[in-house]
């Protein structure tokens, strides 16, 4: 066999063993014995010595020819076996994102505000307006003009939070959406046919049934010849409408300074529909708020004339509404904000 066609076999073998190499690292431990000085290729450079010139550039142009061929295998090699690795390397890294969601997953109204918003709506739907006032109010709007004079025991019924504003203990944060009731008679003038729903505010411990902050709403009619006959119709009416036929209403004699006389209404218990249960402590009613005939006094500290017009009010927690509805037993949880407790409303 020439020297030439030994050059050309040992070309051909090196290209075998090129193709042969699976990954990058068997190309690289492959290399020496392809290019290196004790493989086939290498050792011709000394051969080479022993011809004569003209012999020695063709067989030299021949192992160069080899040689780059060669080169060329291997560095295409290279990059078949590179872009191998790179596909494996991102198939393996290939996160699974299918679970996350394509669009961003709305929010929605919390509980209370959704049992605020329906409440309105039914008030609406019987003819109601909706009213607001400030949380914050001086102590004449929240007690004097309710006829609550600083000195009156009922004082006691309200465990107030005083704002460090004007003099002395003038400011307040309301105590019950009350105030907005003298807000709305100073403001318009009977006939007056609203609700006034608001966050209300007590010195008291977060428990089970309490918080410091809360929401209230309250009602006011005030116009010629209302009785106690269409306060009673009202609120029956209402609680029919928000919870639905088979729940209905009754009064209790009670006690407001701002209203005579006063009631505290209860609702057949939603739990057990009247039967009697834990939840309404085997009564069959569950209390909601208070009412009453509007107090002649009130109607006089806002100029209306007790002998022509005559009103009736009432006040309900919106909270306990929404926990009774939902069968929340604590009414803390309405307020941590945990989103996976008020996602399920
Ligand atoms: N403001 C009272 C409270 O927070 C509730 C209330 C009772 C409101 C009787 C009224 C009413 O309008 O007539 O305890």
């Amino acid at each position: 066999m020439t020297l030439t066609d030994e050059i050309t076999r040992a070309g051909e073998k090196a290209v075998a063993i090129i193709a042969e190499a699976a990954s990058l690292d068997e190309l690289k431990a492959a290399e020496p014995t392809i290019f290196g000085k004790k493989s086939a290729l290498g050792s011709f450079k000394k051969s080479l010595g022993g011809l004569d010139p003209d012999e020695r550039r063709q067989v030299g142009r021949h192992l160069n020819a080899v040689r780059d061929e060669v080169g060329e295998a291997l560095a295409r090699r290279r990059e078949q076996l590179a872009a191998v690795e790179r596909r494996r390397l991102l198939e393996a890294e290939r996160l699974d994102l299918t679970e996350v969601p394509t669009s961003p997953r709305l929010g929605h109204a919390h509980l209370v505000s959704q049992a605020q918003e329906r409440l309105e709506d039914v008030f609406v739907g019987m003819g109601f307006t909706v009213a607001e006032g400030p949380e914050a109010e001086t102590d004449w709007y929240n007690f004097e003009a309710l006829n609550i004079p600083r000195w009156h025991p009922a004082r006691s019924m309200w465990d107030t939070l005083y704002l460090d504003l004007g003099d002395g203990d003038n400011v307040v944060l309301r105590t019950h959406t009350s105030p907005v009731q003298i807000r709305v008679m100073q403001n318009q003038g009977p006939p007056i046919y609203s609700v006034m729903p608001g966050r209300v505010y007590r010195r008291d411990t977060a428990d089970a049934s309490h918080m410091p902050v809360f929401h209230q709403i309250e009602g006011l009619v005030v116009d010629r010849g209302i009785t106690f006959g269409d306060l009673a119709g009202t609120l029956d009416a209402f609680t029919a409408a928000y919870f639905g036929e088979s729940i209905s209403s009754r009064l209790r004699p009670s006690y407001f300074p701002f209203t005579e006389p006063s009631a505290e209404f209860d609702i057949t218990c939603v739990i057990c529909g009247g039967e009697g249960c834990q939840t309404c402590q085997r009564t069959g009613w569950i209390e909601l708020g208070g009412c009453g005939m509007v107090h002649p006094n009130v109607l006089r500290n806002v100029d209306i004339d007790p002998e022509e017009y005559s009103g009736f009010a009432f006040g309900f927690g919106i909270d306990r509404l929404a926990l009774m509805r939902h069968g929340v037993e604590d009414l803390r949880q309405m307020f941590t904000n945990d989103v996976r407790f008020l996602s399920q409303f």
